[in-house]
């Protein structure tokens, strides 16, 4: 069962229109998240992760943003032409999203249990009110709430930053979701909490059998718990491969920046990159070629003229680098 796809991203082009003009965010990415596996998303803020995770969801603000180009199957069903009444029967039901900022999912003038309940009821309207509360009570539980029961009849602003964090996951998973898509969800959390909610993340999805979708800038927790993992560039992948393949033969230059930055224990909470010299390009003024040719090391002159494609650099492993594709 493990290399069943359960979605698969094919050239996925996400477009937002500014008053400086228009920018793909998301530029021709692809990629398959497997059956019961965790695939990480991974890369410096304002690569294109959370325009990757909001364009599945289908959640991109409007007007300005636009999926241009691509298809995103689930189950053989592309989401992105799905009429809207059918994706709402999929989001936050078989596909859930928990955010990095727990209150632009939780209404703050709502008791948590409320919220868990409507949730519930929203994709399963047969169910009776007093199921649906215990079953919202044990959810909180199982995200390791404490005083579940108390917490139920709680506003967000009563809870703790983890515990609200908890209350945001249990609302993802309490309709028992195929794919969890998780967008930095610990980064605004205490190391110990970040630990805690990793290893919850880790059970539930031992006992539901869910797929993840992880964004986070720190490859140290890509390691952690991804089995496969894209690394994002000015809204390009730069590489793309099974975990364990990917840390002991990194092969783009950025990867291999992004590897001698990853942070210390001891300094876990400053989880943004900063070690790779230069900076992303804008997307307003792409320069021709590849997007990383200004902060590499390996420039050539090609890498100046026209853009990389992905190429094979190992089993299941893909790099967009002339450099990478000449020494072979
Ligand atoms: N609403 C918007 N309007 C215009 N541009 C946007 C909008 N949202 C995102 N972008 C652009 O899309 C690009 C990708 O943004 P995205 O939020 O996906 O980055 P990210 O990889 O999630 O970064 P971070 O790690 O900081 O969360 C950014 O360059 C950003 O400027
Ligand atoms: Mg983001």
């Amino acid at each position: 069962m493990s290399d069943v796809n359960i979605l698969e991203v094919k050239n996925l082009t996400t477009s937002f229109r500014t008053e400086a003009g228009k920018i793909n965010a998301v530029d021709s990415v692809s990629f398959n998240v497997k059956k019961g596996k965790t695939l990480g998303l991974v890369g410096e803020s304002g690569c294109g992760k959370s325009v990757t995770a909001l364009s599945i969801m289908r959640l991109l603000p409007r007007p300005m943003g636009t999926i241009e180009k691509g298809s995103v199957l689930f189950h053989g069903n592309d989401l992105i032409t799905l009429l809207p009444d059918d994706m709402r029967k999929i989001r936050g039901n078989r596909i859930a999203m928990i955010f990095q900022e727990p209150m632009t999912a939780l209404n703050p003038i709502q008791r948590i249990g409320k919220q868990l309940d409507e949730m519930y009821q929203l994709h399963n309207p047969d169910v009776k009110k007093e199921i649906t509360k215990q079953r919202s009570i044990e959810m909180l539980m199982k995200v390791g709430m404490p005083d579940a029961g108390k917490r139920y009849d709680e506003y967000p602003h009563q809870l703790s930053g983890g515990m609200r964090q908890r209350a945001m996951i249990a609302m993802a998973l309490i309709c028992e979701p195929e794919i969890l898509i998780a967008d930095e969800p610990t980064t605004a959390l205490d190391v110990t909490i970040q630990a805690q909610i990793l290893d919850l993340i880790k059970a539930l999805q031992k006992t539901t059998g869910m797929s993840i979708i992880f964004i986070t800038h720190d490859l140290g927790v890509i390691a952690e718990i991804c089995d496969d993992v894209v690394v994002m560039y000015a809204g390009n992948i730069a590489e793309t491969g099974p975990v364990e393949e990917l840390f002991a033969h990194p092969e783009h230059p950025y990867t291999l920046g992004l590897l001698s930055s990853i942070p210390r224990l001891e300094n876990k909470r400053k989880t943004k990159l900063r070690t790779i010299e230069g900076m992303v390009p804008s997307l307003y003024e792409l320069p021709p070629g590849c997007r990383f040719q200004n902060r590499c090391s390996f420039v050539m002159d090609i890498c100046r003229a026209k853009p990389p494609e992905l190429s094979q650099a190992g089993d299941n492993h893909l790099v967009s680098c002339y450099y990478v594709e000449q020494r072979k």
